[in-house]
């Protein structure tokens, strides 16, 4: 058959509309392969620094303020309704009080009419600083027995790094990346003729627009669900998961690409994907954050839910809570691997929680 010219230029036009279509969906080279696993294992993470750049400040650390003298007068003997923070010198204090601040509520130029108020008043009455009428002053104090317990109980995930508020908050009163579960019929259709999204099928930003089920935070981040699809014996008696349970765990899998930037080779070798001997240290790392980020929520922020106003509350109630992206934000190690800890040692001394139970670390 011959074509026409006219036909060929029809053929054309498709082709380079197709072309723009499929190249717009790709990120624009140079790009930067590194090299992680054995040679010939292929398993590489693929950057590209034009977008790592756009996202640098992100990333970086504020400057500490400078450190205060440890010792009498303690906090304990100088303040009336000091419940966690009793062991720090009261230049301590201070200085916590002011990093907190410049962490969560720092004061914002021209705030909207209406707006909570910034600076120490997002969580004091200025008329009285002892009391605790303000909501967040409660949670605040929670919040610094969580990051205590992060960096005492679970160096298995933090190690010597450890977090801060800025950690998560980076100047938010409320992380920018925090999870709620979703009501509980969300009346959501699924394409074509299902009548129920059976909660995938949407391409949701939570799994990297995959049409993998959406909540895989309420299996995992809060319930001890099992991440597994492979079964360990070669009949199928071994294995008793099915399809959807496979569907869930590749969905928290593009969860975990997604808060860390990394491809699914930063952590296994895609020829055995189960098999611990072959994935990377980085996958034992993950195995601890999965525990840690179910302690904080479980034991930490899921009881603080009759504080909080209706306003911060998810659909079905329940407060607002981390996940992998919370610290993380698109890099590697949160902040790039920097040890923020170790500038802000008033954190150590806040007063211990309990560690986490056997049943939390498994
Ligand atoms: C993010 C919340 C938050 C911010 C912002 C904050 N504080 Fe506090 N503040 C607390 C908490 C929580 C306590 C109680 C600590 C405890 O129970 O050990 C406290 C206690 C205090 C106390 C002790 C009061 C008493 O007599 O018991 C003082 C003084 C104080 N803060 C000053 C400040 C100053 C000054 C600022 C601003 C530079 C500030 N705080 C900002 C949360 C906050
Ligand atoms: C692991 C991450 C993480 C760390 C570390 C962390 N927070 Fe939070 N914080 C959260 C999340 C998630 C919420 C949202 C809870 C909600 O709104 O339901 C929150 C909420 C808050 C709120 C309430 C804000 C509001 O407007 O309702 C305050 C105040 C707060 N945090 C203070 C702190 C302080 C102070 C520290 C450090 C001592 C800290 N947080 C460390 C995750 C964290
Ligand atoms: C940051 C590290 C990390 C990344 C990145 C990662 N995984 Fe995983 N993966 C894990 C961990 C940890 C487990 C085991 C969790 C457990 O046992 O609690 C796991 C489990 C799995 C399993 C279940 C294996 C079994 O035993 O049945 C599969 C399949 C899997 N991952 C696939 C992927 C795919 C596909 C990607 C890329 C989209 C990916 N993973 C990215 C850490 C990672
Ligand atoms: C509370 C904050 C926090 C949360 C939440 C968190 N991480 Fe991390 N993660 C860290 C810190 C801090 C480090 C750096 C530790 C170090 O430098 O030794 C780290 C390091 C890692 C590393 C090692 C990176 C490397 O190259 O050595 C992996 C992998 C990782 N996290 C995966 C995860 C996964 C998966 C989740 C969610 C299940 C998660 N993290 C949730 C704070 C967090």
């Amino acid at each position: 058959m011959r074509l026409s010219f006219g036909s060929w230029l029809a053929v054309a036009a498709v082709a380079t509309a197709g072309a723009a279509i499929t190249l717009g969906s790709f990120e624009r080279p140079p790009v930067t392969a590194v090299q992680r696993g054995f040679r010939g294992t292929a398993m590489e993470l693929v950057y590209n620094e034009r977008l790592l750049a756009v996202n640098a400040y992100l990333h970086q650390v504020p400057e500490a303020p400078e450190p205060a003298d440890a010792g009498e007068p303690y906090a304990r003997d100088t303040y009336q309704n000091v419940q966690v923070l009793g062991d720090l010198s009261v230049q301590q204090f201070g200085r916590l009080m002011q990093s907190m601040t410049e962490w969560v509520s720092p004061e914002v130029e021209n705030p909207e009419p209406g707006a909570p108020q910034r600076g120490c008043n997002y969580c004091h009455n200025p008329e009285n600083y002892a009391e605790d009428s303000v909501y967040t002053k409660v949670v605040a104090r929670r919040m610094l027995q969580m990051t205590k317990h992060i960096n005492e109980h679970w160096k298995s995930h933090v190690g010597e790094a450890g977090v801060t508020c800025y950690t998560c908050h980076r100047g938010n009163p409320v992380p920018l990346n925090v999870w709620a579960q979703p009501p509980a019929n969300d009346g959501s259709r699924g394409r074509g003729f299902t009548a129920d999204s059976a909660r995938q099928n949407l391409a949701s930003a939570s799994v990297g627009l995959a049409s993998l089920p959406y909540d895989i935070f309420t299996p995992y981040f809060q319930d001890a669900g099992d991440i597994r699809v492979n079964g360990s014996t070669p009949l199928a008696e071994g294995n008793r998961h099915t399809i959807k349970q496979a569907e869930w765990t590749y969905g928290l899998m593009m969860h975990f690409s997604q808060a860390l930037n990394v491809n699914c080779t930063y952590c296994h070798n895609s020829r055995a994907f189960s098999d611990w001997s072959q994935s990377s240290p980085q996958r034992t790392n993950a195995w601890h954050g999965i525990r840690m980020v179910r302690d904080v929520n479980m034991s930490y922020i899921n009881p603080l839910q009759p504080v909080f106003p209706a306003s911060r509350l998810g659909p079905n109630g329940d407060p607002l809570k981390a996940n992998c992206t919370t610290c993380h934000q698109g890099a590697y190690k949160p902040l790039y691997g920097a040890h923020m800890l170790q500038d802000h040692p008033e954190l150590n001394l806040v007063q211990a929680t309990p560690a986490p139970s056997e049943e939390a670390r498994r």
